[in-house]
């Protein structure tokens, strides 16, 4: 299955966007996840401009809504051609029924689709405490994954500390989409579960999607190259 690191480009402007994508014309190009602040920023047309570049991308809009919503939704996100979208899976197997249909594309092809079963900022006390869950927050991780999986999605976000678990629940096939990276050095920031790109490969992420060690390092390129050597070996 096809790993990658996946570079959160966390930005609020084109201009920035772009500033910081320049920097890898020399190198690999990165895959590239569009979140929230930037598409709200900048609309559509960014993720046409960074596709153009020649850049996977991994649209993230988490969307979590009824279902007929999130079908209508996935239907126009199809046409914009990324590579990987999501949702939240506590949008239910419903939900994320329709959202797979909406992507579908008339000729049978789409994007990758994967959900969120909790947040990486998301602790078992605040589970408890705020949501009421009291199920502990492996059993809802691996419970999510299953539903998702149910669904017909293609694998789950969650942190690569529970990749291994998923995997075990789901099968080997399931992609493991992990944030929470941090370099062994660097500042956890909102992040509660957390490991470095090297853990996240033993554990079987596929995937593992790093922001802040990346956009706001010294020297990106090499943040981004150290990402790379840590979980891809190369
Ligand atoms: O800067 P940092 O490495 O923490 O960025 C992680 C990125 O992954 C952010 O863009 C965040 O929105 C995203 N993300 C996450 N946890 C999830 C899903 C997505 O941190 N469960």
């Amino acid at each position: 299955m096809a790993k990658d690191v996946i570079v959160a480009c966390d930005f609020s402007s084109r201009e920035a966007t772009m500033t910081f994508l320049d920097k890898f014309a020399a190198t690999r190009k990165p895959f590239v996840k569009i979140g929230m602040e930037l598409f709200y920023s900048e609309g559509p047309q960014i993720v046409r401009d960074i596709k153009e570049r020649g850049h996977k991308i991994f649209l993230d809009l988490k969307l979590h809504d009824i279902p007929n919503t999130v079908k209508k939704a996935m239907k126009v996100l199809s046409s914009l051609d990324v590579d990987m979208c999501n949702v939240h899976a506590a949008g239910t197997i419903d939900m994320m029924k329709a959202a797979l249909e909406g992507l579908t594309r008339p000729d049978g092809t789409r994007p990758l689709l994967i959900a969120v079963t909790q947040l990486t900022s998301t602790s078992q006390d605040r589970m408890r405490d705020e949501l009421l869950i009291n199920a502990s927050i492996q059993d809802t991780i691996v419970k999510y994954a299953l539903n998702s999986k149910e669904a017909g999605l293609d694998g789950v976000v969650c942190s690569p500390l529970e990749a291994g678990m998923v995997k075990q629940a789901c099968g080997q096939s399931f992609m493991a989409v992990t944030p929470g990276i941090r370099f062994a050095d660097s500042a956890a920031d909102d992040q509660v579960r957390i490991t470095t790109p090297e853990k996240a490969r033993e554990i079987g992420s596929d995937y593992i999607v790093v922001g802040r060690p990346v956009t706001a390092a010294q020297d990106p390129v090499e943040a981004y190259l150290k990402c790379c050597k840590g979980f891809l070996n190369i």
